[in-house]
């Protein structure tokens, strides 16, 4: 017998007979003794009973509640459940493409049926910002529209716009409701052509650039050595921080070639008074000067894995693992540091069926194998990107989310032992309704793990729209400085 619950409830012994029940008669007991975050249910003759230490916990066993109601007849049965990462997490890329409010509305609402607790949002990168800002205005005014739709788009219209403060807040408030906590993403020292199209004077060299219109990596980033740069770091994250509620920060750090760097006399001698040996160490410099500054606020932060290259990052921070082929996350998380699993091959839901089937993302085993166990300790959950070049429209990026990342919010919350596909699959199908009802249309059946042939096709067709040849040159060579 199995419960229609995603994700899979962790313990459960049936105690023989079934019933309706209803969820407006549901007794509750609070207990101190349970996490914040497990629950426990008696579902017998007598009606139901809600067991957890508070609020959360009594949230989530409603969620399991509203799914076990629609099998009808429910087996009696005790429930103790709880999760097995404290950080399940969706990352939604509003940058490259925007939403709306009510379309990131949905997808909260879906993930919170599926027990998610954290919202990524990455905010600005360097197709446009998308945080209104009182104290830099030119983010707004220049650095949330581009010249053009970009990324291969006909549409050669100016494409842009921004989040306002009170959409914001709105948007907090409705994850607050469902417990999810908002975490945004000021991506620095790269990705920043947003940020240094509108003050310029914050690159290396000053000079004007527009917003870019194609995916990649570019060379355009924050000069480490003026210390305006801090000013204006400091000075955004107080108002990130201001309408952001959540203990975490995510300050990026991924993908920033050096090529200025290397050649900007400011910051040379950025890397001799601070008697540092290289401009990767320069990247330290500069994560651990944020880091700092946040930890002074009461923040945490997170920062991508590329942020552990310079050898010389602030232990505190926690690292987004994306692609590490050099173990640098898991040789931290063994040192005692904390990481967050989003495996670019399994996690990273921009990339087609073909290339990363339903069963691959749901079988990886977020516990990376060169972890000992005090690294496993380090494990502090999963998180699921949506990166949006070439996610259009909300009914593109639902087909691409749903259902992989239903996956990740199962393997964030069962033990591994309670892992399984074939079963997931099932309760999947049964939750298909659901999705459709809230105005989600997740892909069809078919499509989850194509055949072979399909998924080489796929795959091959992705990498040739993707791979721009100024991502891959930018790749290969990010240290070369030719323009
Ligand atoms: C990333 O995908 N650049 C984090
Ligand atoms: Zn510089």
């Amino acid at each position: 017998m199995i419960l229609n619950v995603i994700p899979r409830i962790n313990k459960v012994d049936y105690t023989g007979g079934e019933s309706y029940i209803d969820l407006a008669a549901v007794k509750y007991t609070a207990d101190d003794s349970y996490g914040d975050e497990a629950y426990g249910i008696v579902i017998n003759a007598e009606g139901v009973e809600v067991i957890s230490k508070g609020e959360k916990g009594k949230f989530y066993a409603m969620k399991t509640l509203e799914q076990i109601k629609n099998m009808g007849k429910v087996p009696h049965c005790v429930i103790k459940d709880a999760p097995e990462f404290p950080y399940r997490g969706f990352m939604i890329d509003s940058s490259r493409h925007m939403q709306s409010v009510d379309e990131i509305k949905k997808y909260i609402e879906a993930a919170a049926r599926y027990k998610f607790n954290i919202f990524h949002w990455h905010i600005c990168d360097d197709q446009g910002w998308r945080m209104e800002s009182e104290k830099y205005p030119l983010l707004n005014e220049k650095g949330s529209w581009r010249d053009c739709h970009g990324f291969g788009s006909p549409n050669m219209e100016k494409y842009g716009g921004y989040y306002t403060k009170d959409e914001i807040r709105d948007i907090v408030n409705f994850c607050e409701e469902r417990f999810i906590e908002v975490v945004p993403e000021i991506d620095m020292p790269g990705h920043v052509t947003a940020i240094v199209s509108s003050y310029p004077e914050l690159s290396c060299r000053g000079v004007q650039i527009p917003l870019e219109t194609t995916g990649g990596i570019f060379k355009n980033i924050l000069c480490a050595g003026k210390e305006e740069v801090f000013d204006f770091c400091f000075g955004i994250l107080d108002e990130v921080a201001e309408l952001f509620p959540c203990k975490y920060i995510h300050i990026g750090g991924d993908e920033a070639p050096k090529a200025r760097w290397c050649n900007c006399e400011k910051c040379q001698q950025r890397i001799k008074d601070e008697h540092l040996n290289s401009v990767e160490e320069l990247q330290g410099y500069f994560a651990n000067r944020i880091i700092a500054y946040l930890k002074s606020k009461g923040k945490e932060v997170l920062a991508w894995n590329e942020s552990l290259n310079s050898g010389i990052l602030d232990g505190d921070c926690i690292i987004c693992d994306w692609m590490d082929r050099a173990h640098k996350s898991e040789a931290y998380a063994n040192q005692g540091g904390k990481i967050i699993i989003e495996d670019f091959y399994h996690y990273y839901l921009d990339y087609p069926y073909g290339m990363t089937p339903l069963k691959k993302t749901y079988t990886y085993e977020p516990y990376l194998k060169k972890l000992d166990s005090k690294g496993r300790k380090g494990v502090l959950g999963v998180e699921t990107p949506i990166w949006t070049e070439y996610i259009e429209d909300f009914g593109k990026m639902c087909y691409m989310c749903f259902p992989r990342m239903i996956a990740v919010g199962e393997r964030g919350w069962v033990t591994p032992e309670n892992a399984n596909y074939a079963d997931f699959k099932i309760r999947l199908r049964n939750d298909i309704p659901y999705l459709k009802e809230i105005g989600i249309t997740p892909a069809d059946e078919r499509e989850w793990d194509p055949p072979l042939k399909v998924r080489i096709d796929r795959t091959l067709g992705h990498l040739k729209k993707a791979l721009s040849p100024a991502s891959i040159k930018a790749t290969l060579f990010p240290n070369r400085e030719d323009d």
